[in-house]
């Protein structure tokens, strides 16, 4: 039977690069996103079919997913792939910022993930995959405090739920991507500014500057996250955490190499 996977956030970015990873290897697709009247290309291709999905409403989360399972009969991976970004200081965020970071990358998990425990239960496994970040494991950007703390809830809770599924063998795993090309993540950042207060100033031009020499040449190639979805998904990974790329893996190592306190100094004198 063809196997089948459901990914939210699949317009752009590594939401659209695995849609089209899996339909080329010949999985039945469910590409969900907020404006699917507004993508061709993907409804194009056969193995995809196309359902809205606004991962913050959890009465939207539910019909895609019955719709889904409807039409493919059965799913059995989700990735919940859908995120999004503020930075700047804490202090001047927009209150509807900050409950729209936590909106997306957490409640969005959220909903998904219950509403398919149902269908998961019946069929008796399942797999869930989180896209996280290397900001979920580990922090490194400062003004970037709200988005850590969204992919550090993504984190716990994904840990935590790994106990709670287990009996029904129904599987979590966590994929941590440092920076990598083809997406629009950064173009749709939520910046958070004020008029008056120039406080900040100089760790801010510190911190662009740190974002302009991330060259997008250097930035890790998108296939080589979807490889790892895709092991993780066909089973030939069962690795619960999985950290992608040169920016994740040397602040991880840098991490694990110090106490925190020396980490935190660490980090802080690059902006100093
Ligand atoms: N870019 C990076 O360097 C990087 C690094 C580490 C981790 N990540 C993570 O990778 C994942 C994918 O991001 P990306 O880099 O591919 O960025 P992207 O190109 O901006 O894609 C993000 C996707 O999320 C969707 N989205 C935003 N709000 C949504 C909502 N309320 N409901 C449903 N979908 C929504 C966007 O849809 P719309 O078109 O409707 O806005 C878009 O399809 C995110 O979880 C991100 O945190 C990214």
């Amino acid at each position: 039977m063809t196997k089948s996977i459901f990914i939210t956030g699949a317009s752009s970015g590594l939401g659209r690069h695995t849609a089209i990873h899996f339909a080329q290897q010949g999985w039945n697709v469910a590409a969900t996103m907020r404006d699917p009247d507004r993508e061709t290309e993907l409804a194009a291709h056969e193995r995809i079919r196309l359902f809205k999905l606004d991962v913050t409403d959890p009465v939207q989360a539910r019909a895609a997913v019955h719709a889904a399972v409807d039409a493919f009969g059965d799913v059995e991976v989700v990735v919940n792939n859908a995120g999004v970004g503020s930075y700047g200081p804490l202090e001047f965020a927009e209150e509807d910022t900050i409950d729209w970071q936590f909106a997306v990358n957490v409640r969005g998990p959220i909903n998904v993930i219950r509403a398919f425990l149902p269908h998961f239960r019946e069929r008796k496994g399942g797999r869930f995959i989180n896209i996280s970040s290397f900001m979920g494991v580990t922090t490194a950007v400062p003004t970037g405090s709200l988005y850590n703390m969204s992919k550090f809830a993504l984190e716990g809770l994904t840990e935590g739920l790994y106990y709670e599924l287990k009996p029904f063998n129904i599987e979590l795993h966590l994929v941590e991507p440092g920076g990598f090309k083809g997406n629009r993540f950064v173009e749709k950042v939520v910046f958070n500014t004020h008029p008056d207060i120039r406080d900040y100033d100089p760790l801010i031009r510190k911190v662009n500057a740190l974002m302009k020499s991330a060259d997008e040449s250097l930035r890790d190639d998108p296939q080589w996250i979807v490889d790892e979805i895709d092991a993780l998904a066909t089973g030939r990974s069962d690795r619960f955490r999985t950290l992608v790329g040169k920016t994740s893996k040397d602040l991880m190592q840098m991490r694990a190499s110090m106490p925190i306190e020396d980490y935190l100094a660490t980090i802080a004198a690059n902006f100093a």
